[in-house]
């Protein structure tokens, strides 16, 4: 039986980097079920078509194949092929994916794929929906968050340090919007489950964060 940690959580929370450092520890795979989204949005907005479509998005995600494979023990994420990793993490997309990430087309064909890579590997994965629907039956799950206005202003650091042209008001407004769409969904909503363990990033550190839910899983 592999062993699986759950970590869910809104935007900015400072998943990625605890799941990365967590696994790392672990000597376990960290899956990133964000950039799979992503990889979708990007494809959408490519194609053109308005996430509100929800008939031509669930149509046109038959024609898309997500796989993802390690290299480095980095996650490289492909889309039909081609490595989108470094063309993902931009708010449009991020905004985009939000939107699309509702349709029960896009959910089913990622939520399938997430389940295979955990069945054959011990992982942390991160997302909305992992300790809720995607891995009930977890070892360790996390809901970790902080306040608004903490997530916006390290997300805006991440992208003032990649050189990415940002607003800071506007990243705070986007997050709330996010959030509030990725809680207020119909299928598979951003909620804590009730067997995982709150964490407030706001006043913690990345190690004191990864410290407890490496204590978490002894
Ligand atoms: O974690 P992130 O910012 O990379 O995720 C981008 C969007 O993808 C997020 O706003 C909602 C969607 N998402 C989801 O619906 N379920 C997941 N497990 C992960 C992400």
């Amino acid at each position: 039986m592999s062993y699986n940690i759950a970590i869910d959580g809104p935007a900015g929370a400072g998943k990625s980097t605890v799941a990365k450092r967590v696994a790392k520890e672990k000597r376990f795979i960290y899956v990133d079920t964000g950039a799979m989204y992503r990889a979708m949005g990007l494809y959408f907005l490519r194609e053109g078509i308005r996430a509100e479509d929800m008939g031509q998005v669930s149509e046109k995600c038959k024609n898309v194949d997500i796989t993802i494979s390690y290299v480095d023990g980095e996650q490289v994420v492909f889309l039909n092929g081609e490595n989108v990793n470094g063309l993902i993490r931009t708010e449009e997309v991020g905004n985009m994916t939000s939107a699309c990430s509702v349709n029960p087309q896009v959910r089913k064909k990622l939520v399938e794929l997430q389940q295979r890579l955990a069945r054959d590997a011990d992982v942390v994965m991160d997302g909305r929906d992992i300790g809720t629907c995607v891995l009930p039956d977890a070892d360790v799950k996390i809901y970790l968050t902080a306040g608004s206005g903490v997530r916006a202003k390290r997300r805006y650091e991440e992208l003032q340090a990649k050189g990415m042209e940002c607003d800071l008001e506007q990243i705070e407004k986007d997050i709330i919007e996010r959030d509030s769409r990725d809680m207020n969904r119909e299928i598979s909503p951003l909620r804590q489950a009730e067997d995982a363990v709150f964490l407030d990033s706001s006043a913690m550190s990345i190690d004191e964060v990864v410290g407890k839910i490496l204590e978490l899983c002894q």
